[in-house]
């Protein structure tokens, strides 16, 4: 009998797969001689009958051997990386690698696109002229020589195997299984080699996965598997029950980035990106802390060093330092219908008007307006008036039904509360 159907069969009554037999599975995807078929039975018996910890290990290490691995920490000691599990307006990877090389530790990051109701760092990057991703690991090398960080976009070599399943995922109903998350998420972040990587989990309803106890769980696979591979990692589940910081939108998040780099970013966002930072360079042997981080702000060395990496992966500078973004030219304010506080707020809805604004993406071949764009100009919890200015949305063009949509997203109430904003940290 073909090993591809044992493997099957031993998963499918719910054994517990072998180190050996997991590789199989890897190998199949990368070099095509599983069909699809067999992978989507693979991932359908995995996400029913689970995977314990030492089949994560083995699916995620199987997974990142499948591609190219750029061990940059051996060369760059002190490497650091970030990686967020997605939502609505989260720009801190934008932020967080200038403020930290800034501060004396290097960054490296290789990014994902904007998918569904979620942005990606890479777009946002890419909605600045000039900017360029492609980085292999000689000009990721090169560029953490001259500047301290480099930031690209993952690349086809990477974690082929990971390619394929994630492809899969979508049409087998499996992609909330959590060790397949895990394993998927970390074939990609290990490849680059950082001594040290952090998790931004998201909880709340813009996130991936809505319920904090799944954010606790894939916070502690995350940490757990990537350990027993050998980085020290640790995990911050965040808010994402309101859109992170006031802006949402590639150019205008470009835009936001620029001001929390000034010193002038909102509360939530400054302090997600100062406890990641916190995190991820005491992890990797060379902690920063708040103070030092706030001073890099002040004194402008931050975004100097933004700029110094912009100009470095190519970007056009007197685009960045333009006193006005183009931002969509339609702007409509977004009312409260009644007094009360602002009580919720649809951040999955938000992010997939966004998309439907042409702001975003659906499938990976479309294009997308960087100049759409969200300002939340009320948080949860703020007491509000009738008829006060809750967000503002801006459009291509006039489109009264898609503003309508978005007001819908707010909900003033009675009550309301702010949300904690780092709900739990994961070590
Ligand atoms: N992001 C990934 O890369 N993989 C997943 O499975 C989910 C989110």
């Amino acid at each position: 009998m073909a090993l591809a159907y044992r493997i099957l069969e031993r998963k499918r009554a719910g054994m517990r797969l072998t180190a050996e037999e997991i590789r199989a599975v890897a190998q199949g995807a990368a070099d095509g001689s599983w069909s699809e078929g067999q992978l989507g039975a693979f991932l359908m018996a995995a996400a029913i009958r689970g995977l314990d910890a030492d089949e994560t290990r083995a699916l995620t290490l199987a997974m990142l051997e499948s591609g190219e691995r750029w061990d940059l920490g051996r060369e760059v000691p002190g490497l650091c990386d970030k990686h967020s599990t997605g939502g609505v307006g989260d720009k801190v990877s934008l932020i967080l690698a200038p403020l930290l090389a800034s501060c004396g530790v290097p960054v490296a990051m290789l990014t994902g696109r904007s998918l569904g109701h979620t942005g990606g760092t890479m777009d946002k990057l890419e909605s600045i002229p000039g900017m360029s991703l492609d980085l292999d690991r000689a000009r990721c090398l090169d560029l953490l020589a001259r500047c301290g960080m480099a930031i690209g976009g993952a690349t086809a070599e990477i974690a082929p195997a990971d390619r394929r399943l994630y492809a899969l995922r979508d049409t087998t109903a499996t992609v909330d299984s959590t060790p397949l998350i895990t394993a998927s998420i970390l074939s990609k972040k290990l490849a680059t080699g950082a001594a040290a990587v952090v998790f931004d989990v998201k909880t709340g309803n813009g996130a991936f996965l809505p319920e904090l106890d799944r954010s606790l769980e894939l916070a502690r696979g995350l940490v757990e598997t990537a350990r027993s591979l050998g980085t020290p990692t640790s995990a911050l589940v965040t808010d994402m029950s309101q859109p992170l910081g006031r802006w949402s939108g590639h150019t205008a998040e470009v835009m936001e980035t620029f001001a929390c780099l000034g010193g002038e970013g909102p509360e939530d966002l400054m302090e997600v990106t100062f406890a990641l930072g916190e995190e991820v360079s005491r992890l990797a042997g060379q902690p920063v802390g708040r103070r030092q981080m706030e001073e890099a702000l002040s004194s402008g060395r931050a975004r100097e060093r933004c700029e110094q990496w912009a100009a470095l992966q190519g970007a056009d500078l007197d685009w960045l330092r333009q006193p006005r973004f183009p931002l969509a030219p339609v702007e409509k304010p977004l009312l409260a219908r009644r007094p009360g506080r602002l009580a919720a707020v649809d951040v999955r809805q938000l992010g997939l008007l966004l998309v439907e604004a042409g702001g975003g993406r659906t499938r990976p071949e479309d294009a997308i307006d960087f100049g759409v764009s969200l300002e939340c100009r009320a948080r949860l919890g703020q007491e509000v008036r009738e008829g006060a200015e809750l967000a503002r949305v801006y459009l291509r063009r006039e489109d009264d039904r898609l503003a309508e949509l978005f007001a819908g997203c707010f909900t003033v109430a009675d009550e309301g509360e702010a949300p904690v904003v780092i709900a739990a940290r994961v070590s």
